[in-house]
């Protein structure tokens, strides 16, 4: 994955990577105003909690980057609205509106500079939060090796890698630091239903990276454990609870239910980014629910009768009890998730 980049800001202009058409084609998308940017989170050319942030905080720049140098009440006009637009392109990831609230704060202390000194302001800001965010899932990644066996026979689920992050990834970043560590590492991915990110997206980056990748339906799962075949689970995260309840994509839940019947250490990678110390518990977090044809079809095909109802809810509530460990850049955090999560929150 080294030579592709999940974000980039160029010449005045956001570069993605659009997801949607992984693993067939790697196309770029040149992003030069930030409905482009809204565009893109809402119809998931990029997701995963950190990218989705890092792309917002871009956003941000594109909304003002042409307003002339005179133009100071359109400026905070258009930053501002840009702000409010972003943060309701997705409600559960925690780190779309971490990074969102990083670019309000930037605006205000720098209010007195000149228009052409703002805009640079917000660019570098930009800039910091996905440097920032490579950096700290590199240290996380380097943080979860110890939880690997010296044979790690992981199973993820969803995509939690470098194309969901800055780079490098989270769940994935353990495994790419295990290996560099000289760990034998099996990875099972989740297909992932309804839009494949395991299939498309962390097959198609872990074996770029040479892993050993085997692929599996989602209701595989518990019989590929109950054979023997993993021995550590590791997802990542779109936000977690004060009390260590973690919201990730859908199925999430249920793999942590299997994996401890199992006996199966079921562990979470996220930045501290993706932590919401204003919620208590799971219960409060956000859950996005996504159009129902992301169930009823299957790219252009069809697969359900038509008017059939559908509950598509993008991601689920894993409680805290069934969580052996949770990774962050600060550490590994062990239960009491309570205690243990509040001494990060200082
Ligand atoms: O709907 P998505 O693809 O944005 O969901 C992504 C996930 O659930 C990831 O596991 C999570 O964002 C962590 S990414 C490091």
């Amino acid at each position: 994955m080294d030579d592709i980049k999940t974000i980039q800001w160029v010449n005045g202009k956001v570069r993605l990577l659009d997801q949607a058409q992984l693993p067939e084609e790697l196309v770029l998308l040149e992003i030069s105003d930030h409905n482009g940017i809204v565009n893109a989170i809402k119809n998931m050319n990029l997701r995963g909690a950190p990218a989705i942030g890092i792309a917002a905080a871009f956003g941000v720049v594109l909304a003002v980057w042409n307003v002339p140098e005179t133009d100071r009440s359109g400026f905070l006009v258009k930053a501002n609205k840009a702000i409010d637009e972003l943060k309701a392109t997705r409600p559960t990831a925690k780190n779309l509106f971490w990074a969102l609230d990083k670019m309000r704060n930037a605006l205000s202390r720098n209010l007195n500079k000149s228009i052409r000194d703002l805009k640079q302001a917000l660019l570098k800001e930009a800039q910091e939060i996905l440097e920032d965010d490579i950096q700290r899932c590199k240290t996380l990644g380097k943080h979860g090796v110890e939880l690997l066996q010296n044979r790690a026979n992981v199973l993820t689920h969803c995509n939690a890698g470098a194309l969901a992050t800055g780079d490098y990834g989270t769940a994935l970043g353990i495994l790419r630091a295990g290996k560099q560590a000289g760990k034998k590492i099996k990875v099972y991915v989740d297909e992932t239903r309804p839009l494949f990110q395991g299939a498309r997206l962390t097959a198609f980056e872990l074996m770029e990276d040479g892993f050993d990748v085997t692929l599996i339906c989602d209701n595989m799962a518990a019989f590929v454990m109950q054979q023997g075949l993993v021995n550590i689970v590791i997802v990542g995260a779109d936000r977690i609870a004060r009390n260590g309840d973690v919201a990730n994509k859908i199925g999430t839940y249920g793999l942590a239910v299997i994996a401890q019947k199992h006996n199966i250490p079921f562990v979470v990678a996220a930045p501290l980014s993706t932590f919401d110390f204003t919620l208590e518990t799971g219960r409060d977090i956000p859950i996005e629910e996504r159009a129902p044809e992301e169930v009823t079809k299957i790219g252009a095909k069809t697969i359900a009768p038509e008017g059939v109802k559908v509950y598509n809810p993008a991601f689920d509530i894993t409680p805290h009890y069934l969580i052996h460990a949770i990774v962050t850049e600060k550490g590994i955090i062990k239960p009491p998730f309570w205690e243990n999560i509040a001494k990060l929150a200082k």
